[in-house]
């Protein structure tokens, strides 16, 4: 008994103390009393931290602080927030948070990871290297109509036979990104591609689960303790070595000056600033930024569109919708192309509605601020750390009628007009959004519209009987597995 009044004494000393050094760091918003060492983790747990963090802001307001373990964040709850912290003060949020689970192996090296002269410098030069290899042009829709049809041709070689989707759109996505950083893309069968995106997705629901929540608030312990986490870093190295393995490739049969994908051009920009002792452009930075290119490119698209077929098999008479909007504007004997999209405000409509309802990233990536700053009356020093709470945007009971529901008319006016809504912010708004956002636009409409336009999708139980809830959510929501047959139309 007495050991337990003084353990509880002593809890409360280190948080009366964790309080005052707050203080002195800055005027944090205020949030849950964080215990000693495991901050806010009881008010938190390590799975639906989104969940967590949308109740807590009831009580506290729109911008509060919570402790990961023993670091404060700052989270930005619903769209006004948001908007006003990533976009109006823009450049003071724009640095990048600390994520361990992605740190360990990326150690600050590529785009997504970086802070400072680096992050600016590798951001400016992939965004040009990706435009110069078509990104944006009418060759990147091309690229993707292709694998569209590609992989309608694989749906339709399951005649009928229930089947996950989960690997065909994976290897779909993926392609797209690697033919413009690697130059190339790879069958559907090819074994080692096949494995290779297994570790993309293991690495995805790892730091999903509450396992990679937990590495991400106490990396020093959960360095010690054994677990399904310490196989995020195991897989991170088989990805170091495919990587390294394209590169070494690119390496013996490049011509300098004559680049055919990023890998290419990152190695002239290397070549020509190879004088530059303070250059950021080495191997380390070529490999993570291959690295986060690869794996931002697929996970993310190709999650968005597994769970859009699992909503779109819920909702029928939606399905059935698009199907007619779709026949009476593209056709059949065409494959859709982007500038279709204007002309189907309601498919269009639905591809939204999905990218709200499911927010993949619903907190993010973590921000930090660059220099002191002020928000709302409140003062974050340089380098706080950031939370952005997508999801709580795109839960805005103002913005989006029953936000908890899937309703394509959240995105349609009166007359059936698509209406956009500032709101919607799955890319994440500011100087630091989406690379990718516009790549993933693309290819979510061109490979929806596609397989819409082909196949009618059947599913393995009743509508009313799928369950839309997430099978684990952290990094990204992922959803249940599930199987489905699709017919040709
Ligand atoms: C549905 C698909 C996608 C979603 C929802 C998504 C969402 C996001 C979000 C929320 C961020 C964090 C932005 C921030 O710091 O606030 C991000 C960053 C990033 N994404 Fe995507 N993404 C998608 C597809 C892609 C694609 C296709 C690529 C490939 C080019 C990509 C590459 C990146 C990169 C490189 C970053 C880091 C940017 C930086 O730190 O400067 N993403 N993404």
């Amino acid at each position: 008994m007495l050991l337990v009044l003084l353990l509880g004494l002593l809890l409360l000393t280190l948080a009366l103390r964790a309080r005052s050094s707050q203080g002195s760091r800055g005027k944090l918003p205020p949030g849950p009393t964080p215990l000693p060492l495991l901050g806010n983790l009881l008010q938190l747990g390590s799975s639906k931290m989104d969940q967590r963090l949308m109740e807590l802001s009831r009580r506290y307001g729109p911008v509060f602080t919570v402790h990961l373990g023993p670091r404060p964040a700052v989270v930005l709850s619903g769209s006004a927030a948001l908007r006003e912290a990533l976009l109006l003060q823009g450049d003071a949020f724009s640095g990048r948070g600390a994520m361990p689970t992605f740190e360990r192996f990326t150690r600050g090296n590529g785009i997504a990871f970086s802070n400072g002269p680096r992050w600016h410098t590798l951001r400016t030069f992939t965004m040009g290297a990706l435009k110069d290899m078509g990104l944006g042009t009418r060759s990147i829709e091309e690229r993707i109509q292709e694998e569209a049809a590609a992989l309608c041709k694989e749906l339709g070689q399951n005649r009928d036979a229930p089947f996950n989707p989960q690997q065909l759109l994976c290897n779909a996505v993926s392609n797209v990104i690697c033919a413009v950083v690697f130059g190339q893309r790879y069958g559907y069968e090819d074994p080692d591609f096949k494995t290779l995106l297994d570790l993309l997705n293991d690495n995805f629901k790892l730091m999903s689960s509450q396992w990679g929540q937990m590495y991400n608030m106490f990396p020093s312990v959960m360095d010690w303790v054994p677990g399904p986490h310490q196989r995020i870093f195991h897989n991170f190295e088989l990805l170091r070595a495919f990587i390294y393995d394209q590169i070494w490739k690119h390496q013996k049969s490049r011509k300098p000056r004559e680049p055919r994908d990023f890998i290419d051009c990152f190695l002239d920009q290397i070549d020509k600033e190879k004088q530059d002792p303070w250059s950021h452009f080495y191997m380390d930075t070529l490999v993570m930024t291959t690295h986060n290119l690869f794996f931002g490119g697929t996970e993310t698209t190709s999650t968005t569109l597994r769970y859009g077929l699992l909503i779109l098999l819920k909702y029928p008479e939606v399905t059935k919708k698009a199907h007619e909007e779709i026949d009476r504007v593209v056709g059949r004997d065409r494959a859709p192309r982007l500038d279709d999209r204007e002309n189907l405000p309601y498919t269009n409509a639905v591809l939204h509605e999905i990218q709200r309802l499911i927010s993949v990233l619903p907190m993010g990536l973590p921000r930090a601020t660059t220099q002191d700053t002020h928000f709302r009356g409140y003062f974050l020093p340089k380098g706080t750390h950031v939370i952005p709470l997508l999801v709580s945007a795109h839960r805005d009971s103002i913005q989006f009628k029953d936000p908890q529901c899937f309703d394509p008319t959240n995105f349609l006016d009166d007359k059936g007009a698509f209406r956009p809504n500032k709101a919607f912010m799955p890319f994440a708004p500011g100087k630091r959004m989406c690379l990718g956002a516009s790549l993933a636009r693309m290819e979510i409409f061109l490979f929806l519209t596609t397989i819409l336009q082909r196949f009618k999708l059947c599913p393995m139980e009743k509508p009313e009987d799928i369950d839309l809830t997430p099978q684990c959510t952290g990094l990204g929501n992922v959803p249940p597995a599930y199987e489905l047959r699709v017919l040709a139309r």
